[in-house]
C-alpha cells in the first residue's frame, strides 16, 4: 500500500495528495482515498484504480477542502477492494482520519471491545479500529498528540500510520515493521510510505525507524521514540533519477522486491504465530476441516512452492502431491471425500491453474487457495482462502511471492500437523527469526561477486535434495527467466541417471545443502560426482555439513529450521539469477517472451 501526507502546501493540498498516489500507483493498487482537514475533515475514497478517486473529484461529487492532507492507495489485506474498506478511515463523529500499512494484529480484540462499548464499524479492516481509539481517547479529555500515542501504543503487528485531527494543522505519525518516511522542504512537510511520493517536492529526507513517532508542521518536525523522548535525526539527501524513483533507488524492481521480503515475511506472519503457547493460529483455516490427503495444482514458481509444501505435509505424516495445473486440467488425478486441492497462486488468475481447480470442484473436491490477490478469481472461486501477503509485486520474475508462499505453506502444514498433535515451538521461534536471518543474507550475500566467476559457463546446474529440490528448481528456472542462459535444476540423486553426461568443467553446479543429516551427506556425495568431471561446484549452505570442502565458492545462510531453510537458500539463488542478468545486461524486470500473469490455457 502506498501512504501520502502533506502540511503547509496551503490551496494546493489535494493536487499534492493526488500527484502523490499517482506516482506510488504504478504498483497496481486496488483502492485510493484522500482526507483533507481544516477546521472539519473531508474524506473521499474510491475502489478500484485511482482515476476512480479522480473522476469522483472532477465530477464535483465531493471536492475535499484544507490544508492538512493525508492519502492512501490500498492492496488489500483485511477484506475486499470496496468503498467501505478503502482508506482513510474514520471515527464515527468524523474528527479523526486515518490511513494505515501493514497489520494491526490484535485489531479483532480491540474490536470486540470498541463494539462493546456500542462503536459502530463501517468496514472489514483491522485498520478502522484505529480512528476510534483516537476518538476515544479524544472524548476523554487527551490533547490531539497525546490521543494519537495512545492509540498507537495499543496496537500490536506491523504498521505504518498517518493520523489528521479535524482542526489541527498536523500530521502525526508512527512506524513499526513499515517503512515511513519524512520529506523536509522551507515551508511544508511530508510523508511518505516511500519517496518517490513526495520526491518532486523535496530530496531532502528522514527515515523513521521502529518504534518511532514523528509530528508534521508546516513549519518543521519532530521525531519521539516510544516513551515520548526526542530522537535526533539525521536529513539525507537522495540522489536519484526520474527513472529510479518507482524503483526506490533500486537499479530494478526485481531487487527491490528482493529487498522487501523480511517486510512481507513479517507481514505474512503478523498474528499467525502464538509464540506463547508455541503454536500456528491461522485464523483463514480455522474452518478447513483436516484433509486425509492434500493435491497441489500450480504454475512455474508457483508449482515449485507446492512442491515445498508436499515435502512439508508429507514429513507431518500427511499425503500429499503436487501436480503441473496444465496436466491436472486436462487429466485431474481421483477425488476421494478427504481431498483437499489447494491451488498455489500468486496473480490468483492463471487459467491453467483456475481450470484444474474447476476440474477438481467439479469432480466434488474442496479447494483451499492461497493466493497474494484478494478477492482474485481463485479466491472467490474456491471454498476457503489463505492470502499469504506478500504486497503488490511489479517483476516479472516472482521472488517476494514465492517466500511469502513457502511460508504460508509451513504454517498450513503446521496448521494440520498440530490438529494431529505435533508441537509446533521449534517452527513458531525459527519463522519469527526468519525476517531478520533473511534481512542478514540480502545484507552479507558474496552472489554478486560469485557470477563475477562464471560469466561464460555453458550451461548452469542446481541439485538439492528433499526441500533443497524445489529450491534448485526454481533457482534454474529465475536464472533462466531472466539471464536467458541454459540453466536446469535436477534432484541431487537423479544427476547420476543422465544429467551428469552433461556436467563439464564449463558447467557450474550450485548445490544447495543445509542441515547434517543423510540428505545432506547424500547430497555431498552427488557433489563429489560432478567435481569430479570438473565442474566448479557452488555450496549454498548453513554450514553444517562439510560441504564446503568440495565447493569453489560458497553462499552461507544462518543455520535454522529446516522448513524455513529453503527461504534463506533461495535468496541466494535470486541473487545469483539477478547479478548473473545485470552483467549480461537483461531486461531483467521484464524478461522477453514473459508475462506476470498468464490468463490463457
Ligand atoms: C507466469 C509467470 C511465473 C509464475 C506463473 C504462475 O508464467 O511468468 O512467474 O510463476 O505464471 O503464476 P501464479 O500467479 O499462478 O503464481
Amino acid at each position: 500500500c502506498g501512504i501520502i501526507g502533506v502540511v503547509g502546501r496551503g490551496d494546493e493540498t489535494l493536487d499534492v495528495v493526488l500527484d502523490g498516489l499517482s506516482t506510488l500507483e504504478y504498483r497496481g493498487y486496488d483502492s485510493a482515498g484522500v482526507a483533507l482537514s481544516n477546521g472539519t475533515l473531508d474524506v473521499v475514497k474510491r475502489s478500484g484504480e485511482l482515476s476512480n478517486l479522480r473522476e469522483a473529484i472532477d465530477a464535483g461529487e465531493s471536492v475535499p477542502g484544507g490544508s492538512v492532507g493525508i492519502g492512501h492507495t490500498r492492496w488489500s489485506t483485511h477484506g475486499p477492494p470496496t468503498d467501505a474498506n478503502a482508506h482513510p478511515h474514520t471515527d464515527e463523529s468524523g474528527r479523526v482520519a486515518v490511513v494505515h500499512n501493514g497489520i494491526i494484529e490484535n485489531y479483532r480484540a480491540l474490536r470486540d471491545e470498541l463494539e462493546a462499548e456500542g462503536v459502530a464499524f463501517e468496514s472489514e479492516t483491522d485498520t478502522e479500529v484505529v480512528p476510534h481509539l483516537v476518538a476515544r481517547a479524544l472524548d476523554e479529555g487527551l490533547e490531539p498528540e497525546a490521543a494519537v500515542r495512545d492509540a498507537v501504543e495499543r496496537l500490536d503487528g506491523s504498521y505504518a500510520i498517518a493520523v489528521v485531527v479535524a482542526g489541527e494543522e498536523r500530521v502525526f505519525a508512527a512506524r513499526n515493521d513499515s517503512p515511513l518516511v519524512l520529506g523536509v522542504a522551507e515551508d511544508a512537510t511530508y510523508l511518505g510510505s516511500d519517496v518517490p511520493a513526495f520526491l518532486e517536492h523535496t530530496r531532502d529526507v528522514v527515515y523513521l525507524d521502529d518504534g518511532e513517532f514523528a509530528v508534521l508542521s508546516a513549519d518543521g518536525w519532530r521525531v519521539t521514540d516510544a516513551d515520548g523522548g526526542r530522537v535526533e535525526k539525521e536529513v539525507t539527501t537522495v540522489e536519484w533519477s526520474a527513472e529510479q524513483t518507482g524503483k526506490s533507488g533500486y537499479d530494478h524492481f526485481m531487487l527491490k522486491e528482493i529487498n522487501e521480503q523480511p517486510t512481507a515475511l513479517r507481514q505474512g506472519l503478523s498474528g499467525r504465530l502464538d509464540e506463547l503457547a508455541g503454536r500456528v493460529t491461522v485464523e483463514e483455516l480455522s474452518d478447513v476441516e483436516t484433509p486425509g490427503r492434500v493435491e497441489f495444482v500450480a504454475c512455474g514458481t508457483s508449482y515449485h512452492a507446492a512442491l515445498f509444501g508436499v515435502e512439508a505435509l508429507r514429513a507431518a505424516d500427511i499425503p500429499a502431491q503436487a501436480f503441473l495445473a496444465s496436466e491436472y486440467a486436462t487429466g485431474p488425478a481421483p477425488v476421494r471425500d478427504d481431498t483437499l486441492v489447494v491451488g498455489v497462486t500468486q496473480s490468483g488468475e492463471t487459467a491453467d491453474t483456475l481450470s484444474a481447480l474447476r476440474e477438481a470442484r467439479a469432480r466434488g473436491a474442496e479447494t483451499l487457495a492461497v493466493t497474494n490477490v484478494v478477492d482474485s478469481s481463485a479466491a472467490r472461486e474456491c471454498d476457503h482462502v489463505l492470502y499469504i501477503r506478500s504486497g503488490p509485486e511489479i517483476g516479472v520474475a516472482a521472488t517476494k511471492t514465492f517466500s511469502s508462499q513457502l511460508v504460508a505453506l509451513t504454517l498450513f502444514t503446521a496448521t494440520l500437523a498440530e490438529r494431529g498433535g505435533e508441537d509446533a515451538r521449534e517452527l513458531v521461534a525459527a519463522l519469527r527469526d526468519l525476517p531478520n536471518h533473511l534481512q542478514h543474507v540480502l545484507d552479507e550475500s558474496r552472489a554478486a561477486d560469485v557470477v563475477e566467476e562464471y560469466l561464460d559457463s555453458e550451461a548452469y546446474f542446481f541439485i538439492g535434495r528433499g526441500p533443497a529440490f524445489p529450491v534448485a528448481l526454481e533457482g534454474a528456472l529465475k536464472f533462466k527467466e531472466i539471464t536467458y542462459e541454459h540453466a536446469e535444476g535436477f534432484a541431487s540423486g537423479e544427476l547420476k541417471h543422465g544429467p551428469l553426461a552433461l556436467v563439464t568443467a564449463n558447467t557450474p553446479v550450485f548445490a544447495v545443502v543445509t542441515g547434517d543429516d543423510e540428505r545432506a551427506r547424500k547430497t555431498i556425495g552427488n557433489v563429489k560426482e560432478v567435481e569430479a568431471r570438473d565442474a566448479p561446484v557452488v555450496a549454498v549452505t548453513d554450514g553444517a555439513s562439510d560441504v564446503e570442502r568440495y565447493a569453489d565458492d560458497v553462499l552461507e545462510i544462518p543455520e535454522t529450521h529446516p522448513r524455513t531453510a529453503p527461504v534463506l537458500t533461495n535468496a541466494q539463488l535470486q541473487l545469483v539469477a539477478y547479478h548473473m542478468a545485470n552483467r549480461l545486461g537483461r531486461a531483467i524486470d521484464k524478461p522477453r517472451n514473459l508475462a506476470k500473469s498468464v490468463t490463457v490455457e
